[in-house]
């Protein structure tokens, strides 16, 4: 095994799991979480924070009613039922700003 510094300090994994259609739990693909994590990137790409924050799409976080879903590291804050308006305000939490 090889260890060494991740390249950003925070990660954002945004779930975008998609369930089969009919399956009778919900999934964050149906409810935006694809739109989400690409919107995301393209802000943190936009504000120039390539060095500092990487956007990852991730699988289910476990709070599939609540979702969309993302979970942000390294302070841990994961969030519920994110929309396109909360994108700004998480970069700007994670930036420390
Ligand atoms: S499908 Fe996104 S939290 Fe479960």
């Amino acid at each position: 095994m090889l260890k060494f510094p991740a390249p950003f300090a925070t990660a954002i994994f945004v779930c975008t799991n998609k369930r089969a259609d009919g399956h009778p739990k919900p999934c964050c693909a149906d409810r935006g979480g694809l739109e989400l994590r690409d919107e995301l990137k393209a802000m943190v790409r936009e504000r120039g924070l390539d060095g500092t924050i990487k956007v990852f799409q991730s699988g289910c976080l476990g709070a599939c009613e609540r979702g969309p879903t993302a979970v942000r590291y390294p302070d841990g804050q994961l969030m519920l039922g994110v929309a396109r308006a909360d994108l700004p305000g998480i970069l700007d939490e994670a930036a420390g700003s």
